[in-house]
């Protein structure tokens, strides 16, 4: 075990009244600009820079554009217990409203995002989310399968990213619209890559305009275009219900207090939130996972003695979950390091302190999973992946731990799908291990690239073959 060094617990920084707090430390004005636009364009370098030469919690820009990068886990844990009335997510800077619509949670306040969210949480029941996973081996398999002809001759060079990308997909589309959906599971997906693009694309090129032929009047095409497919699946649950009771959809409408409308935005943002964030860090993990031979072995024995062999025994539940223990820490693990978003924003609707400095109200708070996945006062080697770390911590580690591991935020902002995205990766690494032979092309971890999600550069190329 290799949690966080005993002795090295910080204390929380105590200034909570804005007279005792100090401003925020900020680099040189000339070289702020430069600072700021690559934070929004290739944000982990520059995290890191930041937190080198500044420390955990930086101030950057002025007037309309003042930021503050949290990345200090104490300070973060602060953010995370403070009232929801302190911040603002539907903020002028969140582009994300335009693809996930107005009425979204992700961009909602006060009794409008707990409401919406509300309905949501009630679909994502831990009856429901256990009903998932069968499905979810299921549908790895299923792409195991479709792999195996071109495996049969030996081995081959497959990017393993696109192979998980359609497994997640497959599995996030089944669980918010159930069976019936299935089939439509490709032109959904392509109707996400135009607001992926739109998301990715230089921030100039998201100032809001009507000109054609541009990536925001392609995700406006493609967002249309998803909101014909989830009205004609209401109107269909509406005369039709399937009674299937793992539907998300059909509890929404069926079940529900939220209109047509907002329901449109739930579904939007639960199938973007969910699909290229799981997808990324499917990818990283099969990296992290593959790149130790002993790591795979492991993996495998352990799905062996878990699964039981394959296409044998009884359909996988909770139970199989809760048994795939190192495949949980190598989710954990994975998502320590390489958490989907490097950087969460939302606006201070009020003067803050935190972290003991001033915030003023307007400024956009960036807080960072991956400063905090990376802190040396809460993780021993901290840039080593060890997933023996979170095996019987001490009380101290594991509080210390507990606060520097945030991939999906704490608090009442929390991600809604943070139990379907940990059930999925380990579900599927597990099985991936069990019946396939993984070893990436390179020895070198690929570079993070995305501003929104953050994904290898050049995906997950891994020489493949079947289960010797
Ligand atoms: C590895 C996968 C995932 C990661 C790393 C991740 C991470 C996050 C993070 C960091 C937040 C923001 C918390 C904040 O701003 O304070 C968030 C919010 C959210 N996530 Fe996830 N997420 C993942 C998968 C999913 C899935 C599978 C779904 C649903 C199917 C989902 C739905 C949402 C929603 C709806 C919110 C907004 C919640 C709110 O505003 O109340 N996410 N997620």
């Amino acid at each position: 075990m290799s949690g966080g060094r005993p002795g090295l617990t910080r204390e929380p920084p105590v200034a909570t009244t804005a007279v005792d707090a100090r401003p925020l430390p900020r680099p040189p004005l000339r070289r702020q600009p430069g600072y700021l636009r690559r934070l929004l364009a290739d944000p982990q370098p520059v995290l890191d820079e930041l937190r080198e030469r500044y420390g955990p919690i930086v101030g950057l820009g002025a007037g309309p554009m003042r930021i503050a990068v949290v990345g200090d886990p104490h300070a973060m844990h602060e953010i995370f217990t403070m009232s929801t009335d302190s911040f603002r997510w539907g903020h002028k800077f969140n582009v994300l409203g335009f693809v996930v619509g107005s009425q979204s949670m992700i961009v909602s306040d006060g009794a409008d995002h707990k409401r919406r969210r509300r309905s949501v949480q009630a679909a994502f029941s831990r009856r429901r989310l256990n009903g998932w996973i069968p499905m979810i081996v299921e549908r790895t398999d299923a792409a195991i399968d479709r792999l195996t002809p071109s495996l049969v001759d030996g081995p081959r060079q497959v990017d393993l990213y696109p192979v998980g990308r359609a497994i997640v997909l497959d599995v996030v589309v089944r669980s918010l619209f159930g069976e019936r959906m299935a089939e439509r599971c490709d032109e959904i997906g392509r109707r996400f890559q135009g607001p992926q693009d739109y998301l990715e694309a230089p921030a100039i090129r998201q100032v809001p305009h009507r000109l054609p032929f541009t990536a925001r009047a392609r995700a406006r095409a493609d967002r249309q275009a998803l909101d014909r497919i989830v009205d004609a699946e209401m109107a269909e649950r509406r005369a039709h219900p399937t009674g299937d009771p793992l539907d998300v959809l059909e509890a929404l409408v069926v079940g529900g207090d939220l209109s047509d409308a907002e329901i449109r935005d739930q579904v939007v943002t639960l199938l973007g939130a969910g699909y290229n964030t799981t997808a990324a860090t499917l990818a990283w993990m099969l990296w992290r996972a593959a790149l130790s031979p002993t790591l795979w072995a492991l993996l495998r024995a352990e799905a062996d003695a878990v699964y039981g062999s394959v296409g044998s025994g009884s359909p996988p539940d909770e139970t199989t979950l809760a048994a795939l223990d190192l495949a949980d820490r190598v989710m954990r693990e994975t998502t320590r390091l390489h958490p989907a978003g490097a950087i969460s924003p939302r606006e201070a609707a009020v003067d803050l302190v935190i972290g003991g400095h001033r915030i003023p109200e307007g400024t956009l708070v960036l807080w960072s999973a991956h400063l905090a996945g990376r802190d040396a006062g809460a993780w021993v080697d901290p840039l080593a992946f060890d997933p023996g770390r979170f095996v019987d911590p001490t009380p101290e580690q594991g509080a210390l731990a507990d606060i520097a591991w945030v991939p999906f935020g704490r608090g009442a902002r929390n991600c809604i799908g943070f139990a379907l995205a940990q059930m999925e990766l380990t579900l599927i690494v597990a099985r991936l291990a069990q019946r396939l032979d993984v070893r990436p092309v390179s020895d070198d971890i690929p570079r993070p690239v995305g501003m929104v999600v953050s994904r290898p550069s050049g995906g997950a190329p891994m020489r493949v073959s079947l289960r010797a």
